[in-house]
Order: C-alpha cells, then sequence, then structure tokens
C-alpha cells in the first residue's frame, strides 16, 4: 500500500517514518509513504502558497495552484500501480475515522494521497476537482492535519496482514464491539495489589471466559454507548 502525504511541514513525519512499527512495515516493503511539500509545486514568486480568502475572514487558504500541482505529480507517480487512488483531505469537517472505517481502509486495493491542510483549510475547488473525501479524527480541531493524517496511517497500517501479529488484533478494542480486558505482568504483587488468580490458573477456557466477562464490564464502565449499539447483554453484578 503506498502513501503519498502533502504537507507544509514535512518535518512532522520524520520519527512516525523511523520508528517503531511503521519503520518496520516500510522496511518489509508492506507500505511506502512519501511525504511532499506543498511549497515545491508554487509557482508564486515569493514562494507563497497560502493567501487570504476572497470575501475577507480569519486566516490564510492554501491556494489551488501548489496544491493541484502536487495532487497532479502524485497521481500520476501512482497511475502505474493497478489500485484505486483515493484522495484523503484530513479536515474537522470529515466523517469521523473509527475502527471499522481504518478496516475498510487497509483492505489491499488502495493507494492514497492524504492532504495536510493548515491555517484555515484550502481552496474548495480542490476538493470538488479532485473527487476528494474528507476524513476526521474527531470532534475538535487541530491547528493542521500532520497529525491526524498520521492518525489514519497508523490506524491503516497495524491492520494490514503482516504488520503485527494476528493475535494481537484478534482481542484488542474495538474489533469485536467491545473494549479489551485488562492486562498484566510481573511483577506478581505491586503496591499490594495481586493479579486476578486465575490468570495464574493454566486453565484457558477459564481464562478466556474471565476475560470475555471482564470486557463487558469495562465497557459497560467506559463507553455504555457500545454495548447498546452491539446489543450486548452484560451480566447482572453478582452472578
Ligand atoms: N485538521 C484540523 N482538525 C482536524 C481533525 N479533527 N481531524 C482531522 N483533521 C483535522
Amino acid at each position: 500500500m503506498r502513501f503519498i502525504v502533502l504537507t507544509l511541514f514535512k518535518e512532522m513525519f520524520d520519527a512516525f517514518v523511523s520508528t517503531s512499527i511503521i519503520k518496520r512495515a516500510i522496511d518489509k516493503n508492506i507500505v511506502s509513504i512519501e511525504i511532499l511539500d506543498i511549497r515545491n509545486f508554487t509557482k508564486d514568486k515569493h514562494k507563497r502558497v497560502d493567501f487570504p480568502p476572497y470575501g475577507g475572514g480569519s486566516g490564510m487558504i492554501i491556494s489551488a495552484q501548489p496544491l493541484g500541482d502536487a495532487l497532479d505529480y502524485a497521481i500520476n507517480s501512482l497511475e502505474k500501480y493497478q489500485k484505486e487512488i483515493r484522495i484523503i483531505y484530513m479536515s474537522p469537517r470529515g466523517k469521523v475515522l473509527n475502527y471499522d472505517l481504518s478496516k475498510k481502509l487497509s483492505q489491499d486495493n488502495y493507494n492514497y494521497i492524504i492532504i495536510c491542510g493548515h491555517y484555515e483549510g484550502i481552496d474548495e475547488r480542490i476538493i470538488e476537482e479532485y473527487n476528494v473525501e474528507e476524513i476526521s479524527i474527531g470532534d475538535y480541531v487541530l491547528t493542521g492535519g500532520e497529525l491526524a493524517c498520521q492518525v489514519l496511517m497508523d490506524s491503516i497500517i497495524r491492520l494490514i496482514p503482516g504488520v503485527i501479529t494476528e493475535d494481537s488484533l484478534k482481542e484488542e478494542s474495538h474489533t469485536n464491539g467491545l473494549l479489551e480486558y485488562p492486562q498484566y505482568t510481573k511483577p506478581y504483587e505491586f503496591k499490594g495489589r495481586k493479579v486476578p488468580d486465575i490468570l495464574l490458573s493454566g486453565h484457558h477456557k477459564m481464562i478466556a471466559d474471565y476475560r470475555k466477562e471482564e470486557s463487558v464490564r469495562i465497557t459497560q464502565k467506559f463507553r455504555p454507548d457500545l454495548i447498546q449499539k452491539n446489543k450486548i447483554i452484560p451480566k447482572k453484578e453478582g452472578k
């Protein structure tokens, strides 16, 4: 899967592509991530990429010219691959990202171009002309799309087969409509708190049942909306 990111702040991606699981996915050629500086595409003699909005208002808007040229370049370099190119703009007005959307986007039939806005946004004509999808990572506003883009890519890449073990994906939060059960490791006792004995019993079926119950309990505690949405029937207290 290929990602081309269009940004004015390339350096914000340095740690993302050179660390941990994402770095490994790149090294294993499961994904490639190319970061392009929108400024390199401006035809403005002062290298400007943003201008005040027509009609007045605060902030600056990224101009259609450099962004359009950057998109044309990115599309051109992805066209040789037999995959659909999806163009995404990270935006607080977009469709809100969740597990199901990340899962769909992690299917192997797409390559991506992701636009990171900064300032007040981008010229609307880019969105119309290039059939751009808009994705938000939550109902709040960031200073730019770069962090949101990393959240989106991370959530997609970790679901691509071969990036992390199938086992770690199987029981994590949101895969089955529930949050993950609590986890413990050494030491057995910490500040007087012991690991639940059942986890040391070696009885796999009982451990699995206990974890399922704990998942339901945790979900009910932190995200009762998921219990309702997924029609999960929690056990009554004390049963
Ligand atoms: N850019 C600014 N805020 C954002 C958000 N919440 N999601 C995605 N991109 C953004």
